[in-house]
């Protein structure tokens, strides 16, 4: 693998699952593979999960690591070619990206979308700028429209945690007071489509995802029909992708936060989140405190999708 920034680059999903479990068992059988190697994990967004599992992976595989918070102590960066910098930004992401890849072999990049200009966004103009330009395997810690590391460990804890072959997966919208970007969704549409789950997607009118991340997915307007007999109901919130309120917040209906009332309609479901979480706008307490609450070993399992996805780099390079 030579880069990861969406499903297709994992490969076939039972044979990464099984890795992941593997690795899993065994987090330090690797360290041959990280000796003498750096990881530099750039964000240009902040971060908890990411930040913390991805470099515990990178250890856990005998990696040095280096973390560079551009906003913070960076030089700020120009992302466009033609500008004149007359301005407040001191750099050029032109400069910038092939200079970082030469201090390390593997590169992990986190770039939001802005939210403002939806081609630009869909393009992701960051992350592969930093394909082309760095020299160096580039794998996405959330990009505009992808969080690739989240969808894999959210796949490795649907796999542990289901009783049924077949499980019904549904990913609701649930409100939130500020836009935020489409990037988990889409991704989470992504990989549950490559899997044969029964996947239903559910939101308020005007939330609906890209054609090409909805693919085959049921999409149901009734968030309570949507939750019947459901095995897993993994809560986000996203805002809006279709023009003309591309990145808007069009309501915050508390109707929609996932409760013990809505919990009751599925098949006794697990309830799934990315974190962090607005309690109370998407999750009541009740719920995500409750013992179907999978929140926390989904989180955990950052780690090992993590450390799957360095290490087959670590393989390739
Ligand atoms: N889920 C997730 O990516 O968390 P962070 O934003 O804290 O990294």
């Amino acid at each position: 693998m030579r880069n990861f920034t969406n499903v297709t680059d994992i490969g076939p999903l039972d044979i990464a699952v099984k890795e992941a479990l593997e690795v899993k068992n065994n987090r330090f059988g690797y360290t041959h593979l990280g000796k003498n190697k750096t990881l530099l994990m750039i964000f240009f967004n902040s971060s908890l999960r990411t930040r913390l599992s991805t470099q515990k992976a990178a250890m856990n595989l005998g990696m040095n690591v280096m973390v560079l918070d551009v906003n913070q102590g960076a030089w700020k960066l120009e992302t466009e070619r033609g500008v004149v910098m007359d301005g407040d930004k001191a750099e050029h992401l032109l400069e910038a990206i092939p200079v970082m890849g030469s201090y390390c072999d593997i590169i992990g990049v986190r770039s939001f979308a802005g939210l403002k200009d939806k081609a630009e966004d869909y393009e992701e103009r960051v992350i592969n700028q930093f394909i082309k330009y760095s020299g160096r395997p580039v794998f996405s810690m959330e990009a505009a429209t992808r969080h690739p590391l989240q969808s894999f460990a959210d796949l490795i804890t649907i796999e542990e945690f289901k009783t049924k072959e077949r499980p019904k997966v549904v990913m609701t919208w649930a409100p939130h007071p500020k836009a935020l970007p489409q990037a988990v969704p889409n991704s989470f549409a992504e990989w549950m489509n490559a899997t044969d789950y029964d996947f239903v997607i559910t939101h308020p009118e005007g939330y609906e995802l890209a054609p090409e991340f909805v693919g085959k997915a049921r999409v149901e307007y009734d968030q309570r029909k949507a939750l019947e007999g459901a095995d897993f109901v993994y809560a986000k919130n996203w805002s809006a992708f279709a023009d003309p309120n591309y990145g808007k917040v069009l309501n915050t209906d508390r109707a929609w936060t996932v409760d013990t009332e809505k919990m009751a309609l599925t098949d006794n479901a697990f309830f799934m989140h990315c974190l962090p979480v607005r309690r109370n706008m998407i999750v009541t307490d009740d719920v995500i405190e409750s013992d179907r609450s999978i929140v926390i070993p989904e989180a955990a399992n950052r780690e090992i999708s993590a450390q799957v996805v360095i290490k087959r780099l670590l393989e390739s390079l």
